[in-house]
């Protein structure tokens, strides 16, 4: 019996075989479940859906659907949303794997973060943090028997990380949303977590300056010695989405090496 045998859930977004959506997606299936999968469609949607449609591919998970999703236009998550009503009728958890921030303003160079404009603010926030609250609230209905619901988190959230700037702040937002959401939805048997993973080479990560620094020192300081692996945040996502943490919620796991647990 798989752990997560008859289950049915959504995850937003992947982009290839490298994200961590897809490495969670592989793990939940392994156990069981069955996935619907968002991408963001972009400049060329057949050509994004191919993309992510190859990373499934590479995990050789074929029982998938697909569908677009900007998470920074209303009308997107609904039209996602009624795809997934029509393809599962009700859903058991959903995983927020999504966040953006204009790459000019994650710069370790001084004066970066200082210098982030307003609109470079509100897409951060508005893409990596609010996109939590508006999925959360088109997939409650269709959790009537209650649910799970993660999403992914850094430590840039909490401590100062030299290149992570406002994404820092907007991961902050993301971990203070979940918290809410957990006692907001908490009545209806809906549980909201997040993992808080220690850096993983993917497309979105390339996109922060200092990443081989963040690599590099955790490999130096972690008590583990070494940087984690995807999989183990999908792992980590098999026992927040599945029955065996039913008395868990608002809570943050930390999937890093224990990275966070060290001060010297
Ligand atoms: N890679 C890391 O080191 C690391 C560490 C901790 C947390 N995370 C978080 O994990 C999550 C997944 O990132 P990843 O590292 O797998 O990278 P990734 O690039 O594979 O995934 C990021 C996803 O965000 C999507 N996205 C960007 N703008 C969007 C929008 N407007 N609407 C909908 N989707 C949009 C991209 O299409 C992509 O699918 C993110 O929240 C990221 O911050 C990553």
């Amino acid at each position: 019996m798989g752990l997560m045998d008859g289950k049915k859930g959504l995850i937003l977004n992947i982009a290839n075989d490298r994200s961590i959506g897809a490495h969670i997606g592989n793990n939940v299936t392994q156990h069981g479940a069955t996935v619907g999968y968002g991408f963001l469609p972009g400049d060329n949607p057949e050509k994004s859906e191919r993309r992510a449609r190859k990373g499934l591919d590479a995990f050789g998970v074929t029982n998938a659907w697909m569908a677009p999703c900007d998470v920074s236009r209303d009308e997107d998550i609904e039209a996602f949303f009624a795809v997934a009503r029509e393809k599962f009728g009700t859903i058991d958890f959903l995983v927020h794997s999504l966040a953006f921030a204009n790459p000019n303003y994650l710069k370790k160079d001084e004066g970066n973060f200082t210098s982030t404009p307003r609109e470079v603010f509100k897409q951060a926030l508005d893409i990596s943090a609010y996109s939590l609250i508006s999925l959360a609230r088109a997939a409650a209905p269709l959790m009537p028997q209650g649910g799970s619901i993660i999403a992914m988190t850094y430590y840039g959230a909490e401590k100062v990380i030299p290149g992570y700037n406002v994404m820092g702040v907007a991961k902050a937002a993301l971990e203070a949303n979940a918290r809410y959401l957990a006692f907001d939805l908490g009545n209806k048997k809906i549980r909201v977590n997040t993992i808080s993973a220690g850096p993983i080479r993917t497309l979105s990560a390339m996109g922060v300056g200092g990443i081989d620094e963040m690599f590099a020192h955790t490999e130096r300081k972690a008590p583990l010695h070494r940087n984690i692996e995807a999989d183990e945040v999908g792992k980590t996502a098999v026992y927040l989405l599945s029955d065996l943490s039913s008395g868990v919620t608002g809570e943050n796991i930390y999937v890093d090496s224990g990275f966070n647990s060290v001060g010297l």
